[in-house]
């Protein structure tokens, strides 16, 4: 039976760093303010003359490197995003260009937003376990600091630019590897985070812009409470639907929204916080890029080892959420 490993990691990281002091400067908040409620100290912001793709690309190619795959030979690219080069085609296209992926491969974008990356890998493994792709990319990418309002203090100090890539591969032992993958979405919750215009129901015009639609809006009250019950629920599905406890897990790697809502899935889970691995402070909320970001910097810290039982799990809007048990 084929399972699906996880063959390479990589992230691309702006080098511009927007600081909470930085912030202060221009909106009417604090370091403390932003510490305290979020955990987060810094961000990376993209140059204005790159976008989505080259980011996606950066860690792409990192991912392939790890790996020691030529990345002639990906077969499928998944890119997750809210955040694309442009409306159509996907970003993934760019990125297969990019990277000098095989043309007439597969490559598409999704959009889960936070779950986009957790989607991404469930669709991979799928791929992976039929036999239909052999070296599928999974990327998550966003370049929120376009999206978002700099003058509106409740959301511009929550959010940050990064990419993160996993390179999936069949493996021949089903004790390694993806073991199980969850994935959700209501509806009914969609305008609790969205980013009003720019689509089919407000197209671009001179009102959507002066009215600030193609910003961010966000209830933050209401999607931090979903946040902790979802990605906790979704943890313990992980964990259940493979028969392990949570003194199983290794290493948790939730969605770095924000330090306060990875404390309250630590509890609610009962998974200590020294098991999660943390950087929200020196990247912000990434949106899909976050778990991947994440994953590839433990990875480099050294803190996962081969059989160290893995749990991703993430939520945002959509709301969309997913969780994941993978076996290192
Ligand atoms: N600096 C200083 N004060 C601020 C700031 C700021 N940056 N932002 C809001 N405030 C003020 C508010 O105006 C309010 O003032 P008031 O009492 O005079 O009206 C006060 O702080 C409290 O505001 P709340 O919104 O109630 O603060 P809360 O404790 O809920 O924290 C936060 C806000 C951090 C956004 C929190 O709700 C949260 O983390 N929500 C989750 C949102 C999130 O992570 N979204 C990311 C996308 S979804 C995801 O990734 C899971």
């Amino acid at each position: 039976m084929i399972s699906t490993r996880i063959i390479g990691t990589g992230r691309g990281v702006p080098p511009r760093i927007l600081t909470n002091d930085d912030l202060a400067k221009t909106v009417d908040t604090s370091d403390a303010w932003i510490v305290e409620r979020t955990g987060i100290k810094e961000r990376h912001i993209l140059e204005p003359s790159l976008a989505s793709s080259d980011l996606a690309t950066e860690a792409g190619r990192k991912a392939c490197q790890s790996a020691g795959v030529d990345p002639a030979d990906v077969d499928c690219i998944i890119v997750g995003t809210i955040t694309p080069d442009c409306p159509f085609p996907s970003t993934a296209v760019f990125v297969q260009k990019k990277l000098g992926a095989r043309a007439g491969g597969c490559a598409f974008d999704l959009s889960a937003a936070c779950a986009g990356f957790i989607y991404g890998l469930s669709i991979g493994d799928a791929f992976i376990r039929r036999g239909q792709f052999k070296r599928v990319l999974v990327v998550g990418v966003e370049v929120l600091s376009r999206i978002i309002d700099w003058s509106d203090r409740s959301t511009c100090v929550l959010f940050g630019d990064g990419a993160g890539a996993v390179l999936l591969g069949p493996d021949n032992d089903p004790r390694r590897g993806v073991l199980s993958t969850h994935l959700y979405a209501d509806g009914n919750f969609a305008e609790i985070l969205y980013q009003p215009a720019g689509g089919s129901r407000e197209p671009p015009s001179a009102a959507t812009v002066a009215e600030k639609r193609h910003f961010v809006k966000m209830n933050g009250r209401d999607v931090y409470k979903h946040a902790v019950r979802n990605m906790a629920a979704a943890s313990k599905t992980a964990l259940e639907a493979n028969g392990l406890h949570p003194d199983d897990v290794a290493w948790v790697i939730a969605h770095q929204a924000n330090l306060r809502i990875i404390e309250g899935v630590s509890d609610r889970v009962g998974i200590p916080m020294e098991r999660f691995f943390i950087n929200v402070d020196r990247y912000g909320n990434t949106s899909s890029a976050s778990v991947p970001t994440a994953l590839d910097e433990a990875l480099e810290k050294g803190k996962i080892n081969p059989g160290d039982l893995l749990v991703f799990s993430a939520l945002g809007g959509g709301l969309a959420w997913a969780s994941a048990a993978v076996r290192w």
